[in-house]
């Protein structure tokens, strides 16, 4: 996927060239799935002494910095948390001002998604999102689903509970119907009616503002995921940022239940 990006043509935009990986990262362990959750945008504008929405104008940057960083490094798949079905407990014009900026950041960058081989998706229940939002994102969803880079999968209006009930009533439907026999649900038939079916689950579960909690992302997913948190907010996180991430990643003994190879 390096590759498709190091071809596209620098004439058709300003896309800088590749980013190298850095030298104390291990090519061949790199995680093929990293989720973020995105947190820290009112602290960062807090601290600036300005509104809240501008952390999340700059917030978004640094989402735009770490899919091209990840494209860049041979990173398969970044699932990023912008929007959960909690956060429209905020006061509605930090709500409204969200989606005008997904509406306007997703119009605005589709072309160069495209250009550059990612392949966008949406995760949550986005028919609670405004129509021209939810038009847009199939329209991104459609016009990139072919392509062969980096998977680039955007959690909104997202929760982990509300993606396990949804999988659940599916699961029932299909019980009902008479297609489906109850025994048969394994945990192989449930995760393929989760939003991301299909998709490995994330190796990697990046939180940044030093938040020690999952706040409803993924939790099915997360099973087995490292996690790193750290105190970087996240309009801040930036190559070493995620340099740090992935080292920290590189350093862990991955178990899944099991024990160490050099155990006694
Ligand atoms: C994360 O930043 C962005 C969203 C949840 C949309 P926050 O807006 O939660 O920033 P803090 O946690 O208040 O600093
Ligand atoms: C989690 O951040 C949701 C997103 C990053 C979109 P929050 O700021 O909403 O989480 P809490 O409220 O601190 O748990
Ligand atoms: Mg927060």
């Amino acid at each position: 996927m390096s590759r498709a990006l190091a071809t596209s043509d620098p004439s058709q935009g300003s896309r800088p060239v590749l980013q190298a990986l850095p030298a104390d990262l291990d090519p061949t362990r790199l995680p093929a799935h990293v989720a973020v959750i995105m947190d820290g945008n009112g602290r960062w504008a807090r601290r600036r002494n300005l509104p809240r929405v501008m952390g999340h104008r700059e917030g978004v940057e640094a989402l735009k910095r770490t899919l091209r960083l990840c494209s860049d490094w041979g990173i398969g798949a970044l699932t990023a948390y912008a929007f959960s079905t909690e956060n429209w407990s905020r006061p509605g014009e930090e709500v409204s001002f969200l989606m005008a900026l997904f509406e306007r950041v997703l119009a605005r960058e589709l072309e160069g998604l495209e250009r550059e081989q990612v392949r966008i998706r949406f995760f949550g229940d986005l028919q609670q999102l405004p129509t021209g939002l939810q038009e847009l994102i199939a329209s991104a969803e459609a016009r990139t689903a072919n392509n062969v880079g980096i998977h680039f999968n955007v959690c909104t209006n997202y929760g982990g509970r509300r993606e396990l009930v949804r999988a659940a009533r599916r699961l029932a439907d299909q019980v009902a119907r008479g297609e489906l026999d109850p025994a048969a649900i394994d945990e192989a038939a449930f995760a393929a009616e989760l939003h991301t079916a299909g998709e490995s689950d994330p190796d990697l579960l990046i939180r940044t503002s030093g938040e020690q909690r999952i706040s409803n992302f993924l939790l099915w997913q997360l099973a087995y995921a490292e996690l790193h948190v750290t105190d970087v907010l996240w309009p801040d996180f930036d190559a070493q940022s995620l340099t740090l991430a992935l080292q920290d990643y590189q350093g862990r003994q991955r178990r899944f239940g099991g024990v160490d190879p050099v155990s006694p």
